[in-house]
Protein backbone atom coordinates (compact mmCIF):
# COMPACT_ATOMS: atom_id res chain seq x y z
CA UNK A 1 0.00 0.00 0.00
CA UNK A 2 1.40 3.42 -0.75
CA UNK A 3 -0.67 6.67 0.59
CA UNK A 4 0.11 10.00 -0.71
CA UNK A 5 -1.77 13.18 -1.36
CA UNK A 6 -3.96 13.33 -4.53
CA UNK A 7 -5.12 16.68 -5.95
CA UNK A 8 -5.15 17.65 -2.19
CA UNK A 9 -6.80 14.65 -1.07
CA UNK A 10 -5.69 11.12 0.96
CA UNK A 11 -5.21 8.79 -1.66
CA UNK A 12 -3.92 5.27 -1.34
CA UNK A 13 -3.55 2.29 -3.81
CA UNK A 14 -2.30 -1.04 -3.62
CA UNK A 15 -0.38 -1.53 -6.34
CA UNK A 16 3.17 -3.33 -6.04
CA UNK A 17 5.83 -0.04 -5.36
CA UNK A 18 7.51 -0.79 -8.40
CA UNK A 19 4.18 -0.28 -10.54
CA UNK A 20 4.58 3.09 -12.72
CA UNK A 21 2.91 5.82 -11.09
CA UNK A 22 0.94 6.31 -14.14
CA UNK A 23 -0.84 3.20 -13.43
CA UNK A 24 -1.83 3.63 -10.33
CA UNK A 25 -3.62 7.19 -10.73
CA UNK A 26 -5.42 5.67 -13.55
CA UNK A 27 -5.94 2.18 -12.63
CA UNK A 28 -7.00 2.75 -9.15
CA UNK A 29 -7.95 6.27 -8.42
CA UNK A 30 -9.50 7.26 -11.64
CA UNK A 31 -7.37 9.71 -12.50
CA UNK A 32 -7.49 9.51 -16.67
CA UNK A 33 -6.42 12.34 -17.54
CA UNK A 34 -2.85 10.92 -17.28
CA UNK A 35 -1.82 9.19 -20.33
CA UNK A 36 0.87 6.78 -21.48
CA UNK A 37 2.34 8.12 -24.84
CA UNK A 38 5.81 6.28 -24.57
CA UNK A 39 6.08 4.71 -21.77
CA UNK A 40 10.08 6.00 -21.95
CA UNK A 41 10.32 9.74 -20.69
CA UNK A 42 10.38 10.69 -24.61
CA UNK A 43 7.19 12.80 -24.81
CA UNK A 44 5.80 14.22 -21.96
CA UNK A 45 2.21 13.25 -21.86
CA UNK A 46 2.02 11.64 -18.78
CA UNK A 47 3.43 14.49 -16.74
CA UNK A 48 1.77 15.14 -13.34
CA UNK A 49 3.40 17.28 -10.59
CA UNK A 50 4.93 15.69 -7.49
CA UNK A 51 5.22 18.19 -4.48
CA UNK A 52 5.18 20.88 -7.01
CA UNK A 53 7.86 19.34 -9.78
CA UNK A 54 7.10 18.05 -12.86
CA UNK A 55 7.52 14.30 -13.03
CA UNK A 56 6.70 11.50 -15.52
CA UNK A 57 4.24 9.21 -14.29
CA UNK A 58 5.23 6.60 -17.21
CA UNK A 59 8.46 5.26 -15.36
CA UNK A 60 8.27 7.03 -11.52
CA UNK A 61 7.73 3.50 -9.21
CA UNK A 62 4.69 4.74 -7.36
CA UNK A 63 6.20 3.80 -3.96
CA UNK A 64 8.74 6.96 -4.77
CA UNK A 65 5.46 9.27 -4.25
CA UNK A 66 4.53 7.68 -0.64
CA UNK A 67 3.89 10.61 1.66
CA UNK A 68 4.29 13.05 -1.36
CA UNK A 69 1.82 15.74 -3.05
CA UNK A 70 0.62 14.74 -6.30
CA UNK A 71 -1.21 17.05 -8.68
CA UNK A 72 -3.01 16.07 -12.40
CA UNK A 73 -5.40 17.96 -14.18
CA UNK A 74 -8.06 16.64 -12.20
CA UNK A 75 -7.32 18.88 -9.84
CA UNK A 76 -6.64 22.03 -11.77
CA UNK A 77 -10.46 22.96 -12.99
CA UNK A 78 -13.20 21.46 -14.99
CA UNK A 79 -15.49 22.45 -17.60
CA UNK A 80 -17.15 24.72 -16.11
CA UNK A 81 -15.01 26.30 -13.99
CA UNK A 82 -11.26 26.18 -15.90
CA UNK A 83 -8.11 27.10 -13.78
CA UNK A 84 -6.69 30.27 -15.73
CA UNK A 85 -4.31 27.72 -17.65
CA UNK A 86 -7.00 25.56 -19.03
CA UNK A 87 -8.91 28.91 -20.11
CA UNK A 88 -5.92 30.20 -21.87
CA UNK A 89 -5.60 26.78 -23.92
CA UNK A 90 -9.58 27.41 -24.39
CA UNK A 91 -8.93 30.97 -25.34
CA UNK A 92 -5.97 30.17 -27.91
CA UNK A 93 -7.50 27.28 -29.12
CA UNK A 94 -4.12 25.09 -28.47
CA UNK A 95 -5.91 21.68 -28.08
CA UNK A 96 -6.04 19.36 -31.46
CA UNK A 97 -6.74 16.36 -30.38
CA UNK A 98 -6.02 16.70 -26.96
CA UNK A 99 -3.47 14.02 -25.88
CA UNK A 100 -0.66 15.54 -25.20
CA UNK A 101 -2.05 18.49 -23.51
CA UNK A 102 -2.70 16.77 -19.42
CA UNK A 103 1.11 16.90 -19.41
CA UNK A 104 1.67 20.54 -20.87
CA UNK A 105 -0.86 22.05 -18.71
CA UNK A 106 0.74 20.15 -15.83
CA UNK A 107 3.94 21.53 -17.01
CA UNK A 108 2.95 24.77 -17.16
CA UNK A 109 1.25 24.95 -14.23
CA UNK A 110 5.40 24.09 -12.56
CA UNK A 111 6.75 26.64 -14.66
CA UNK A 112 4.68 29.82 -13.85
CA UNK A 113 4.96 28.60 -10.23
CA UNK A 114 8.59 29.24 -10.36
CA UNK A 115 8.94 31.59 -12.88
CA UNK A 116 5.52 34.10 -12.98
CA UNK A 117 6.70 36.12 -16.27
CA UNK A 118 8.35 33.78 -18.81
CA UNK A 119 9.57 34.62 -22.02
CA UNK A 120 8.67 32.82 -25.40
CA UNK A 121 11.83 30.92 -25.14
CA UNK A 122 11.36 30.06 -21.55
CA UNK A 123 8.27 28.87 -22.62
CA UNK A 124 9.48 26.32 -25.17
CA UNK A 125 12.90 25.71 -22.77
CA UNK A 126 10.29 24.24 -20.41
CA UNK A 127 7.89 22.16 -22.93
CA UNK A 128 10.89 21.47 -24.71
CA UNK A 129 10.32 17.52 -23.57
CA UNK A 130 6.22 17.33 -24.37
CA UNK A 131 5.83 16.51 -27.96
CA UNK A 132 2.11 17.14 -29.98
CA UNK A 133 1.47 15.34 -32.37
CA UNK A 134 -1.00 17.25 -33.80
CA UNK A 135 2.04 19.82 -34.23
CA UNK A 136 0.13 22.45 -32.51
CA UNK A 137 3.24 23.93 -30.71
CA UNK A 138 2.85 27.29 -31.90
CA UNK A 139 -0.64 27.90 -30.36
CA UNK A 140 0.66 25.93 -27.04
CA UNK A 141 2.85 28.31 -26.50
CA UNK A 142 0.96 31.18 -27.41
CA UNK A 143 -1.94 29.90 -24.69
CA UNK A 144 1.27 29.36 -22.00
CA UNK A 145 2.26 33.13 -22.34
CA UNK A 146 -1.71 33.93 -21.99
CA UNK A 147 -1.68 31.83 -19.01
CA UNK A 148 1.02 33.55 -17.87
CA UNK A 149 -0.22 37.00 -18.45
CA UNK A 150 -3.84 36.01 -16.82
CA UNK A 151 -2.24 34.22 -13.74
CA UNK A 152 0.08 37.31 -12.78
S1 LIG B 1 4.37 8.37 -21.60
FE1 LIG B 1 5.66 9.24 -20.13
S2 LIG B 1 6.99 10.53 -21.26
FE2 LIG B 1 5.82 9.49 -22.78
S1 LIG C 1 -3.13 18.35 -29.54
FE1 LIG C 1 -2.94 16.35 -30.40
S2 LIG C 1 -1.06 15.64 -29.60
FE2 LIG C 1 -1.10 17.69 -29.01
Amino acid sequence: MTAFTLNGAQAAVSASGDTPLLYALRNELDCKSVRFGCGLEQCGCCAVLVDGEKAFACTLPVASVAGKSVETVEGLGAADRPHPIQQAFLDEQAGQCGYCLSGILMATKALLARNAQPTRADVVAALDDHLCRCGAHTRIVRAVLRAAAAVR
